[in-house]
């Protein structure tokens, strides 16, 4: 490779290595050794690692760096191991750069959306995705980029949603069994029954980890109304960001509380925060439920007014019709969300009818997975 170059800095302590047109980068000593792609190091059938950090001398350094052809090629001291890492491998795994700190970020897999996403809800035909790959893979990218995607061309049989689960891993079982049945018959007796409208959340807030999916789907929907609607709370916290970052830090710094306990020898609970970061500010998720809180108890004294009044902000924002994707399931279609990042509600429904959903939990990782290996098969 031409114009590539290597050297070793603060006597063997780090590899700088330099490629015109890019920025330079350094690596750590320990950090090469560390990820050291050498079959000693790390199992060339399972790629899983072999050794432990006892196995890296505390005096590690490098004690040679040289181009060799598409390789750099490392020798480290004391113990005289010779390591090639490909250039292309080590600007992948660079860490040598500006890391992003902003508070409240979004993903880099995610976009963000309101009620302007309605006219393109993303949608595939479970024949295809099941026959398909591509088009599996690009409905699973819609999954993760936006939080919910629906799915058409189903069976209207009992059970039928898993086969979306079929998709792209298993089932979560919970208490509320492998899946659970949201089943409303509007008496015709009474027509003035309405059905209440619930306002979006994200289910099971009281569960520690969450079901990071939740698929529902559609076996009867004859009553008026009823309509699903779906909110992008990632959106909806950052819209609070905007408008109120000391709110935001409130309900993303301190742990709020979530319980349920409506049935025998059940007592769940858990003490997460509202808004969920990681250690570097990126968004993880939120919990919002309204129907599971429990008392908040760790929120100190004097900040709890002002926590109180974020919750409502973000409740107004949540409750925002500029927020919200509506979307009516017919007979045969389901939709799936990401528990984690999208709330979702039921609109009230009245008149005669029946509105027959099955509901069951899935988890990402599952479905993470399945989208990476299509995608690296691509
Ligand atoms: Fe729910």
């Amino acid at each position: 490779m031409t114009n590539i170059s290597v050297s070793i800095l603060d006597a063997g302590a780090l590899l700088h290595l330099h490629q015109p047109g890019q920025p330079d980068l350094r690596f750590h000593a320990i950090w090469l050794r560390d990820n050291a792609l050498d079959p000693a190091t790390r199992d060339p059938g399972n790629g899983q690692r072999l050794i432990t950090m006892a196995d890296i001398p505390r005096d590690i350094r490098l004690s040679g760096a040289v181009i060799n052809g598409e390789n750099v090629t490392c020798v480290f001291a004391p113990e005289g191991k010779t390591v090639d890492f490909p250039v292309t491998w080590l600007t992948e795994n660079a860490y040598d750069q500006t890391q992003p700190d902003v508070s409240g970020r979004l993903p880099d897999w995610a976009q963000a959306w309101d009620s302007s996403l309605m006219g393109s809800v993303p949608e595939a035909n479970l024949d295809a995705l099941q026959s398909d790959n591509k088009t599996r893979r690009d409905w699973l990218a819609q999954v993760r980029r936006y939080g919910f995607a629906k799915v058409t061309g189903m069976n209207t049989t009992s059970g039928a949603l898993f086969d979306v689960v079929d998709l792209f891993g298993y089932v979560r079982e919970t208490n509320y069994g492998r899946h659970f049945e949201v089943r409303t018959e509007v008496n015709p007796v009474n027509l003035a029954y309405t059905g209440l409208g619930l306002q979006a959340h994200t289910d099971n807030p009281y569960r520690d980890p969450v079901p990071t999916l939740q698929i529902l789907s559609c076996l009867e929907n004859s009553a008026a109304g009823g309509e699903n609607m779906v909110v992008d709370g990632f959106a909806a916290v950052r819209r609070l960001l905007d408008e109120d970052p000391g709110g935001f830090a409130l309900l993303a710094g301190y742990p709020a509380r979530f319980a349920y306990s409506g049935a025998d020898g059940i007592k769940l609970q858990s003490r997460r925060p509202v808004i969920e970061l990681s250690p570097d500010g990126e968004l993880i998720g939120l919990r919002f439920n309204s129907r599971s809180s429990a008392p908040v108890r760790d929120v100190p004294f004097e900040h709890m007014a002002a926590w109180y009044a974020a919750l409502r902000r973000l409740s107004d924002i949540i409750d925002d019709p500029a927020m919200e994707v509506v979307f009516k399931l017919a007979p045969g279609e389901a939709f799936i969300v990401d528990n984690t990042r999208v709330l979702h509600a039921r609109k009230g429904y009245s008149g005669e009818g029946t509105r027959w959903l099955q509901g069951c939990y899935a988890d990402k990782d599952g479905l993470l997975s399945t989208l990476a290996a299509l995608e690296a098969a691509s």
